[in-house]
């Protein structure tokens, strides 16, 4: 069983659809062992102990900047003995002292297609304001590795949906999360953790 440690700095929908994932046994081969919140008061760390989950609380504002951030995670990580760190709605840039020790172990989920609207500044629903100001007609999120560009780590799934002509950032955000997102992540996770994700010249393939 690999031991999921799963980083959040909000409203933990995302956490929530692994939580549920791991409960209906979709997640198969590890366990969520461990919830870290870059926040105080968030609603993600309520959700976590309604289910008995470990929680940490590592405040940003407490650091200076992100190297003595990173550090700090960095040894909560060890402490956990995190075999796979998934950052569900986590909105900080993790140092690469983070991102080469665990290469290949962390798993981001990105509200856009990538390479559009992704990067640092891109997060939460500034994505999906973008997306409507340029006028795109497709939209949806990506899984992937982290490494030590924002948003640049090998792609592992990618999911669609229409962008309407009707819509607001809220409801894009909607539409992507509850069809791709909330989908796709705990899918990612469960590949992951039967070691079925292949990497390959910086690209990955899953074996289904
Ligand atoms: C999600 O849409 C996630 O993709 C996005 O923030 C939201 C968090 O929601 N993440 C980013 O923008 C990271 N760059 P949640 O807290 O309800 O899971």
């Amino acid at each position: 069983m690999k031991n999921i440690v799963v980083l959040v700095s909000g409203g933990g929908t995302n956490l929530q659809a692994l939580i549920d994932a791991e409960k209906s046994g979709i997640i198969k081969g590890g366990k969520i062992t461990c919830v870290i919140s870059s926040k105080e008061g968030v609603y993600a760390l309520e959700r976590a102990k309604n289910n008995n989950i470990p929680t940490r609380v590592i405040p940003r504002k407490q650091f200076s900047d992100s190297l003595s951030y990173s550090k700090a995670i960095l040894e909560a990580l060890n402490e956990e003995k995190a075999d796979l760190v998934v950052l569900a709605g986590f909105m900080t840039i993790l140092d690469e002292c983070v991102t080469k020790e665990y290469a290949y172990k962390i798993i981001n989920v990105h509200p856009a297609l990538i390479p559009s609207f992704c990067g640092e500044g891109f997060y939460g629903l500034k994505v999906h304001e973008a997306a409507l100001e340029y006028g795109v007609k497709v939209s949806g999120a990506t899984i992937h590795f982290v490494n030590e560009k924002a948003d640049a780590g090998a792609i592992i799934l990618q999911g669609t949906v229409d962008v309407l002509p009707e819509d607001t950032p809220e409801i894009l955000q909607k539409r992507i999360m509850e069809n791709v997102e909330w989908k796709l992540l705990p899918k990612a996770v469960s590949l992951f953790c039967q070691d079925k994700i292949i990497i390959r010249d910086g690209k990955t393939y899953a074996q289904e």
